[in-house]
């Protein structure tokens, strides 16, 4: 027994001394954590200059990205026709979002059916590259998102983000392989798109005559001060455009928001009429729901929100428009004679049946147009209008409700995914959205299946996305905080496999591994949360 295993130790030794190229390197972490990956032995040396070829425009396009990244990483790289030291192949024209990624002795194969999935695979060996540095190991590597909507939020109507942190954004998320970003850009604090038919929208709806201090206080509004300080923004209809393409190439689609019928004060101060008193009003300079909304039986307010939408909907090619729908309050309507009107025309029950016939009209408009709606779950009240999808936030339950009605359905959840709560703290945070804490613990725990649904109503559920809110994010770094590194958590809910009891210690682990990668990309995480982490 003893010469057995002393035997099986020499083999064992001399095997590595004479094959030392071909030893298995350390697994690389890559996240979110791709489907399967196999390590082999050996490794692939990155060369002073690295050539990259792809198999078509679309490949070469992502060539270019994989290049751009290396030089920032001062590893110097040429784009080459065929055969080059990374290939990547496109072998398809669909949307799929798989890859393969082999890492061999002397050379990287990319392959996917769908441009997506050939991003996705440049992506992981990006981080990769990140972890080795010049060695890289050999590996193999099958990857597939478990959601097809991975999303992230910015709401660029409390505080205004220039389109350069727009495009960081997406740049960012990109990298941790989300597809959608949902742009929140009308608010009552601000409206933020260029609509040429409306000019006011940009000198009045687009600023406010300043901002709350501190927290805001609802119920207190007497006791509130303000900064003075005229503030607000817009984005032309060519900076739209320029974002949109920017995103595209990164695989992200973007789905615009025109909150309707509340949330609207901004638009209501540059076109008074669109209300049910007819003003005056004043784009809110503090946050939370004002009573004043769209009038409901005007046909004024159906024509100038079509309008709008016959200028937003060219800008953005994506399948999905988002409405809003959520925190309308209907004191207004219960006392306007055009929306009292409006309800016994239309034989409607209430306020709640109001609000559902103007989202009704307006999918109605919106598919017409060859577009699906999405709202959020205020829109199940008085009856979901009949293609809409519905965004859940307050807790599952609209989402849930909205399964079994068969609407599909992106989970948003404030408990798990509202990016604007403390992550930690709050002694010793920025000042965010009180009472409320969402760890990356918390975020990470996050399954958006609800149990209750059925196999078959779990299917409508498309993802999840997380969301954030900026009443007291003012700027991009700012914003890089709240969201790093809890949007990597939910990447990995929304793209890796599902695990039955995902190990937070684990992530926390691989989250580390990572960090020179965030460093790498300049990111402004919450850092001090790996400081805690690492003790
Ligand atoms: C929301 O947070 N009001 C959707
Ligand atoms: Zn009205």
């Amino acid at each position: 027994m003893k010469n057995l295993f002393i035997l099986a130790l020499l083999a064992v030794t001399f095997s590595c001394a004479s094959t030392k190229s071909q030893e298995v390197l350390p697994e690389p972490t890559i996240l979110p954590k791709p489907a399967s990956l196999e390590m082999k032995p050996g490794a692939f040396t990155l060369k002073k200059k690295i050539s990259i070829s792809g198999t078509d425009e679309s490949a070469l396009e992502i060539a270019e990205l994989l290049a751009d990244y290396l030089s920032a990483q001062r590893i110097e790289s040429e784009i080459v026709d065929a055969d080059g030291d990374i290939i990547l192949s496109l072998t398809g024209n669909t949307e799929s979002e798989a890859y393969s990624l082999n890492i061999a002795e002397d050379r990287i194969n990319i392959q996917s059916d769908g441009a997506a999935g050939l991003f996705y695979g440049v992506q992981s060996l990006i981080q990769i590259i990140s972890n080795n540095k010049e060695s890289l190991p050999q590996l193999a590597i099958q990857d597939e998102p478990r959601f097809g909507y991975r999303g992230m939020h910015l709401d660029v109507g409390r505080h205004m983000f220039p389109v350069e942190f727009v495009k960081r954004y997406v740049d960012l998320m990109s990298h941790f392989k989300f597809n959608t970003f949902h742009w929140h850009l009308t608010e009552d604090q601000g409206w933020r798109i260029e609509i040429k038919k409306y000019p006011e929208l940009q000198t009045k709806a687009a600023y406010r005559d300043g901002t709350v201090i501190g927290h805001a206080s609802s119920h207190d509004r007497e006791n509130e001060k303000y900064d003075g300080e005229k503030y607000g923004g817009y984005y032309t209809q060519e900076e739209v455009k320029d974002v949109v393409a920017y995103a595209a190439a990164r695989q992200v689609t973007i789905v615009p928001e025109i909150e309707l019928p509340g949330h609207s004060l901004a638009a209501l101060t540059a076109y008074p009429h669109l209300g049910c008193t007819g003003g005056p009003y004043a784009t809110s300079k503090t946050w939370g729901v004002f009573p004043d909304i769209y009038c409901a039986g005007k046909e004024t307010t159906f024509e100038f929100l079509q309008d709008v939408f016959d200028e937003v909907l060219p800008l953005f090619p994506g399948k999905y428009v988002h409405i809003g729908g959520d925190e309308a309050p209907k004191d207004k309507w219960k006392t306007c004679p055009h929306c009292q009107k409006r309800i016994q025309d239309e034989g409607l029950a209430d306020e709640h049946e109001l609000q559902s016939y103007f989202v009704q009209r307006m999918e109605k408009y919106l598919n017409e147009k060859g577009k699906s709606m999405i709202g959020w779950d205020e829109i199940l009240e008085g009856g979901l209008a009949p293609n809409a999808v519905v965004m859940s936030w307050r807790g599952e339950a609209g989402g849930i409700e909205a399964a079994k009605q068969d609407h599909d359905v992106i989970m948003t959840p404030t408990g798990w995914c509202y990016f604007d709560y403390y992550q930690a703290g709050p002694e010793g945070e920025p000042l965010a959205f009180p009472g409320q804490m969402t760890t990356v613990e918390k975020v990470y725990s996050y399954e958006p299946i609800p149990a209750e649904l059925s196999a078959e109503q779990a299917k409508h559920v498309l993802g999840a996305q997380c969301n954030v809110w900026t009443e007291y994010i003012l700027d991009g770094p700012h914003a890089e905080y709240m969201v790093y590194p809890r949007a990597i958590a939910l990447s990995e809910v929304l793209w890796s496999p599902k695990v039955e009891n995902r190990d937070y210690q684990d992530f926390v682990l691989r989250l580390n591994n990572i960090q020179p990668y965030m460093d790498e990309l300049n990111i402004n995480y919450a850092k001090h949360l790996f400081e805690n982490s690492a003790k």
